[in-house]
């Protein structure tokens, strides 16, 4: 918004009919403005319409900031491009959950809560064996971490909060490996203490005990890259889920459950499987993308370029940047080439100077590489979104912390416009 057109001093008019309104506006940090509508329906008994909450803030928030016509993420204040180079996964959970870089000391002790919540109950480990094979590990994840509220009744806001927090944090990516290993049909590997985050979720997965593994040092950094790029985005669709759900008053693990089953959609974090279903196509079918710009274009074919658009970035998405620039520099390290990433490359630019995806302002978004950069790891298409959730946990723990310490947080509960039946009278079966 440019802040010439309203400052902190305007209020916004409304006129309904002959009727003037004044409306209360409210700026944020960044000169956003927002037009309080909180007693409109009071005042006007009127409502907003705004489907998919395009133009509508459900909060304030001072934990993430995007600037999409920019190509703008912050955390906490903090660019992107900053964290990605400088930073580590749990320097950056930290961070998000808890508002400020840790210092040594802070950053050790979460470090080792972290390495000694990370087993899972061994009954827990009863519920993989009720799964098919066949399940999705995103179904598995999201069932899983609702059911830690069985074995830690107390996990509502009240309890110790903390404590919760970081069960969540150490155990999601043994929870996430064991529901790989299942699915291969390996024995599970334990969390190791002496590994970091990512190192200890990649030998969880890939180790097997006929033999030592050695986590090789790029995919550990490889991980833990892709691990800070996903952690938050301020109020997409899982974010704003798991802020629906707590508003409840529902425990952590319940609402963290609902986020990762909104991040299942493939219009959302399934979209980085997508991707690469999509590539492996193209690729299937003669490498000839130009076809597939061309039914993306065709509004009759619904097929969409996964990985492409953005509800919030207009311009760029920094992220898929960043990925876009390590994807070459990843592969090559570790000793793979993906003609995918020939595809998705040549996808890009031609998209980019396509009208109808100029029109549309339709860039890549942080899926349209990561996909590349996990095959090249090694993990399965199948796991891709839960590596996206095992990211996006401490950004959804930090919003859930916001939302639920916010003096005279309501539930959510939106309004409508009935546009049904009128009111008719009931009509006997033998009449109709
Ligand atoms: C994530 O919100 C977040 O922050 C999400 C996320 C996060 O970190 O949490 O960034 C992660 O979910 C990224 C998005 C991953 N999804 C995909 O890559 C799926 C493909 N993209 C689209 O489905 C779409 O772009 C969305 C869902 C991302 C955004 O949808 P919008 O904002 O509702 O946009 P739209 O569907 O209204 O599209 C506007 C126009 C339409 O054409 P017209 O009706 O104007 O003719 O653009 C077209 C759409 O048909 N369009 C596409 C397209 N995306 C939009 N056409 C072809 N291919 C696409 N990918």
């Amino acid at each position: 918004m440019n802040k010439d057109h309203l400052t902190l001093t305007d209020t916004a008019k409304l006129f309904i009919n002959d009727k003037e309104f004044d409306l209360p506006t409210t700026v944020g940090s960044e000169d956003e403005v927002g037009i309080d509508i909180s007693q409109l329906r009071n005042k006007t008994g009127a409502i907003t319409f705004d489907s998919g909450y395009g133009n509508t803030g459900s909060c304030q928030s001072s934990i993430t900031f995007i600037d999409g016509e920019k190509g703008i993420l912050r955390y906490r204040g903090y660019p992107i491009e900053e964290l990605a180079e400088k930073s580590n996964f749990i320097d950056v959970s930290f961070l998000l959950i808890f508002g400020h870089l840790p210092n040594k000391a802070e950053l050790e002790r979460f470090h080792f809560q972290l390495t000694h919540h990370s087993l899972i109950h061994e009954d827990m480990k009863k519920f993989f064996e009720g799964f098919p094979p066949t399940a999705h590990p995103m179904g598995i994840l999201s069932a899983m971490v609702s059911s830690l509220s069985a074995f830690y009744p107390e996990a509502g806001y009240d309890a110790d909060v903390e404590l919760n927090i970081v069960r969540l944090l150490a155990k999601l990516k043994t929870i996430a490996a064991f529901s790989y290993k299942k699915s291969i049909g390996q024995p599970y590997v334990y969390p190791r203490n002496d590994l970091s985050y990512s190192a200890d979720m990649l030998n969880m997965m890939f180790a097997v005990p006929s033999e030592p593994y050695e986590v090789p040092k790029v995919v550990e950094e490889a991980l833990d890259l892709l691990l800070i790029l996903h952690a938050d985005h301020e109020q997409n669709c899982s974010t704003s889920t798991v802020r629906m759900v707590g508003s409840s008053e529902a425990n952590l693990f319940a609402s963290i459950s609902s986020g990762i089953c909104a991040l299942w959609g493939p219009l959302h974090g399934g979209a980085n499987q997508q991707v690469i279903q999509m590539l492996e196509k193209i690729k299937n079918d003669g490498g000839d993308y130009k076809k597939y710009i061309n039914l993306a274009k065709d509004r009759e074919s619904k097929f969409k370029l996964m990985g492409f658009g953005h509800r919030v970035y207009k311009n760029f998405d920094p992220r898929a940047k960043i990925l876009k620039g390590s994807a070459d520099r990843v592969l090559s390290e570790i000793g793979v080439k993906d003609p995918l990433l020939d595809i998705a490359k040549n996808l890009e630019e031609i998209a980019l100077k396509d009208e109808f995806f100029i029109e549309r302002k339709l860039y890549p978004n942080v899926d349209f590489y990561s996909g590349i950069i996990y095959r090249a790891m090694g993990i399965p298409t199948n796991m891709f979104t839960v590596m996206f959730a095992l990211g996006r946990l401490p950004g959804w723990i930090a919003q859930w912390k916001e939302m639920r310490e916010t003096p005279g947080a309501r539930i959510y509960r939106p309004r409508q416009i009935y546009t049904g039946e009128t009111k008719r009278s009931f009509v006997p079966l033998e009449k109709r």
